[in-house]
């Protein structure tokens, strides 16, 4: 089965504008089309919330809901956001159809974890975008995507996609007095992902791409 209507509109439409989010939604998507046999469910935390900002922020909501919206058997996208103005930007972005919620991410995924658990449902895409990153302290937004992780994780499968955004690569240089830099550390996740990988790395769970977004499987055994 295949959602060739999306990708003939990622393809002209989205891809020349996503720039470094490119590789990585194109292997999100290439992800989720194995799921097309059934209705999918995507939740994200952090929506859209400015609309045409594609290379900034990547437009997440706007991607997950076309997608769903040329997927055979639909599906579900859940989207929260702490910010009222987001959310109120991201209904006029979005059809109609997309579960638009104004709340703390942490407290909603643990009732949307409830929620799920009593009717047997679970997630194909956890896309995890919200409190900002400060670049030269990220602990704080690593530590938010690690509660937001803790908080869903019952209602995670082991092919679960769980995708952290504003998570590149860092490591430390020394540069010596010919001004040679020699590798200290090699790189590891940072960002927003920080803590989310640490994690991934204690459970042995599957690295599936890391590029300025990192994605893993098997988070869950
Ligand atoms: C980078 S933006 C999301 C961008 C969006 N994913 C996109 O691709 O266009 C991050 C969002 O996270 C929201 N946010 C910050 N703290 C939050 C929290 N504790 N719970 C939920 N959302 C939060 C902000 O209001 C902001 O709108």
């Amino acid at each position: 089965m295949d959602n060739s209507k999306f990708w003939t509109w990622f393809d002209q439409e989205a891809a020349p504008r996503l720039a470094h989010r490119e590789v990585s939604f194109r292997k999100i998507f290439r992800h989720l089309d194995q799921f097309l046999t059934r209705s999918l469910v995507i939740v994200e935390t952090g929506c859209v919330r400015k609309a045409d900002n594609w290379a900034g922020d990547g437009q997440s909501t706007v991607l997950f809901d076309r997608y769903i919206q040329c997927a055979p058997h639909g599906g579900r996208l859940f989207t929260v956001d702490i910010d009222p103005s987001a959310t109120s930007e991201c209904k006029r972005l979005v059809s109609p159809g997309v579960e638009v919620h104004t709340e703390d991410s942490v407290l909603f995924l643990s009732k949307l974890a409830a929620q799920f658990r009593a009717t047997g449902a679970s997630i194909d895409l956890l896309y995890l975008d919200s409190f900002d990153l400060d670049w030269g302290n990220p602990a704080p937004s690593a530590a938010h995507h690690l509660k937001e992780l803790a908080a869903i994780s019952p209602v995670i499968r082991t092919d679960t996609l769980v995708v952290v955004d504003d998570a590149p690569c860092s490591s430390f240089l020394m540069i010596d007095d010919r001004q040679q830099a020699t590798l200290v550390r090699p790189p590891t996740v940072s960002g927003k992902g920080l803590l989310v990988a640490e994690y991934a790395a204690a459970v042995n769970a599957t690295l599936q791409f890391s590029h300025y977004q990192v994605a893993w499987t098997n988070m869950v055994r």
